[in-house]
C-alpha cells in the first residue's frame, strides 16, 4: 500500500494532472494517473503547485532573532552590524542561542523551508556558537536539513588564532570552509586568505562558501582568486562565492573575462537580494547602487546562481520571515528579471539552484527522490511569488510537517463575486 498519494497537481515545469506516489518517504512514481484505492492518505492538490521544498543556501543562524541585542544597528551599514554582532557576542550565551535558532526553523518548516546552509562564527575562541548551532543541527535532522559553514567573522588572518579556531570547528563536525576575505586588512591578505581555506578545504575534503567581496568597491576581486584556487585544487563544483556585489560596479571589460573563469571553475554565486539592496550602495549618494551581484548574466554564462536569505531580525537586518518567495521576490526586482523565463529563474534560484549548492541527495520530484515537497496555495512559480503563496502542506520524507489555512479573504460592501476573495 502507497503511504502518500497526491492527486491533480501541477509541477513547477508546466506538467498538469499529475499524481504522485510515495512509499517509504521517497516518490515512487509520477504518472497522469494512479491508481488511489492502496494509499494511506491522498490528498487532492485541485490543480494547484506542488514543488520541492525551499532551500536556503546562505543564512547566519548564530545571529538570527536578535534584533536590538544589545541595541539597534544604528547606520543600517554592514560594518556597523559587524560592529554590533561583536558587541552582542560576549553576551551570548548557549542556550540563547539554541532557543532562538529552533524557533526560527518552526518558522522555516512552516513556510515550506526545508534545507538551510548557516554560516556560524568561528572567531570565538570559546567555539559557543558553533557548539550551540550543532546541538540545534542535531535536534532539528529529523524534519530539517542544517548545513553548517566555518565563518571566520572577524577574517580568518586578521583575528587572533583565526585559523586555529576554523579547524577546531571544522573538527567539531562544521560541513563547509567559509571565508571573508575582504574583510582582511589588504587585498593581498584577503587572496592569501582564500588560498588558504580552499587548500584547508582540499586536504579535508570539504566544501566551500565564502562570502566573497560583499563590498561595492569594484576592486575587490577575491572571486576571481576564488575561481583560480577552485581549479588548481581540483574543487570544482564543491565551492560556492557569497554575496559577490562588488561584481555589480566592477568594469564590463573585466567581468567579461571574469564570468567565464567563474564558470569554468565550476563556482555557484549566491546573492543575498533582501540583504544586497539594503546594505550595498549606502555610502553613495545619487545615483546609488543596487549592488546586488549580476544575476542574469551569471546565469547566462552558465553559472549556478541561487538565491540567500541571510538575515533574519539580526544587527544586519531587521525584518525577515524565512520566506523564500519573499527572497525570490525582491531578487527578482533588483534584477529586472520581469521575463517569463526570468521569474522562473528566480524561483529556481530558491529551490533548485539551491539545493545543488548544498549537495542535497535526493532532492526534486523525480522518481527515487525523497518525498520532501510543498502543496503551494498557487497554480504556477511566478503565481508563487506574485502572491507569496501559502504553503498549504509541507510534506517531509512523505509525512506532513506543515499545513496552513488558505488565505481567503471574506469581501463585504464590494457586490464582487466570490471568487475574486483568493487575491489573485
Ligand atoms: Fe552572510
Amino acid at each position: 500500500m502507497l503511504d502518500l498519494l497526491l492527486t491533480n497537481a501541477t509541477l513547477p515545469d508546466g506538467r498538469t494532472g499529475l499524481s504522485i506516489a510515495v512509499q517509504n518517504g521517497r516518490i515512487v512514481e509520477v504518472a497522469p494517473h494512479i491508481d488511489a484505492t492502496p494509499a494511506q492518505q491522498i490528498v487532492d492538490a485541485a490543480g494547484l503547485l506542488i514543488a520541492p521544498h525551499f532551500v536556503d543556501p546562505h543564512f547566519h543562524m548564530d545571529a538570527t532573532l536578535s534584533y536590538g541585542l544589545p541595541r539597534v544597528n544604528a547606520s543600517g551599514t554592514l560594518l556597523e552590524g559587524i560592529a554590533l554582532w561583536g558587541e552582542l557576542k560576549p553576551q551570548l550565551t548557549g542556550d540563547a542561542l539554541i532557543e532562538r535558532a529552533l524557533t526560527y526553523c518552526d518558522w522555516a518548516v512552516g513556510k515550506g523551508l526545508l534545507a538551510i546552509r548557516a554560516h556560524v562564527d568561528t572567531s570565538d575562541p570559546s567555539l559557543l556558537a558553533v557548539d550551540a548551532m550543532l546541538d540545534v543541527q542535531r535536534r532539528v535532522a529529523p524534519y530539517l536539513d542544517l548545513q553548517l559553514v566555518a565563518f571566520p567573522q572577524d577574517g580568518v588572518l586578521r583575528s587572533p588564532g583565526g585559523v586555529e579556531n576554523l579547524k577546531r570547528a571544522l573538527d567539531k563536525g562544521v560541513d563547509v570552509v567559509g571565508g571573508i576575505p575582504h574583510f582582511e586588512r589588504t587585498m593581498s591578505e584577503g587572496a592569501a586568505s582564500v588560498k588558504l581555506l580552499c587548500e584547508i578545504a582540499a586536504e579535508r575534503g570539504k566544501l566551500v562558501d565564502m562570502h566573497c567581496d560583499e563590498s561595492d568597491d569594484p576592486m575587490s576581486r577575491h572571486i576571481e582568486t576564488l575561481a583560480f584556487e577552485t581549479q588548481r585544487l581540483g574543487l570544482q563544483g564543491r565551492v560556492t562565492g557569497s554575496h559577490c556585489t562588488s561584481m555589480h560596479s566592477m568594469d564590463n571589460y573585466y567581468v567579461s573575462k571574469l564570468l567565464p573563469l567563474i564558470a569554468e571553475s565550476g563556482v555557484s554565486v549566491i546573492a543575498n537580494p533582501l540583504i544586497n539592496i539594503t546594505l550595498q550602495g549606502r555610502n553613495d549618494s545619487y545615483p546609488k547602487r543596487r549592488g546586488m551581484t549580476r544575476v542574469p548574466e551569471l546565469m547566462a554564462a552558465g553559472v549556478n546562481v541561487a538565491f540567500g536569505h541571510d538575515c533574519v531580525m539580526d544587527p544586519w537586518y531587521s525584518l525577515g520571515s524565512a520566506d523564500m518567495l519573499e527572497v525570490a521576490h525582491m531578487g527578482l526586482h533588483v534584477a529586472q528579471m520581469t521575463s517569463q523565463n526570468g521569474m522562473r529563474r528566480c524561483f529556481d534560484a530558491v529551490t533548485t539552484h539551491a539545493a545543488k549548492v548544498m549537495h542535497l541527495e535526493g532532492y526534486g520530484l523525480e522518481v527515487g527522490c525523497d518525498a520532501s515537497f510543498m502543496l503551494l496555495q498557487a497554480r504556477d512559480p511566478i503565481e508563487a511569488i506574485r502572491l507569496r503563496a501559502t504553503r498549504l502542506k509541507v510534506f517531509r520524507r512523505g509525512k506532513l510537517v506543515a499545513d496552513t489555512t488558505p488565505a481567503v479573504a471574506t469581501l463585504s460592501l464590494t457586490g464582487r463575486p466570490k471568487s475574486t476573495s483568493w487575491m489573485r
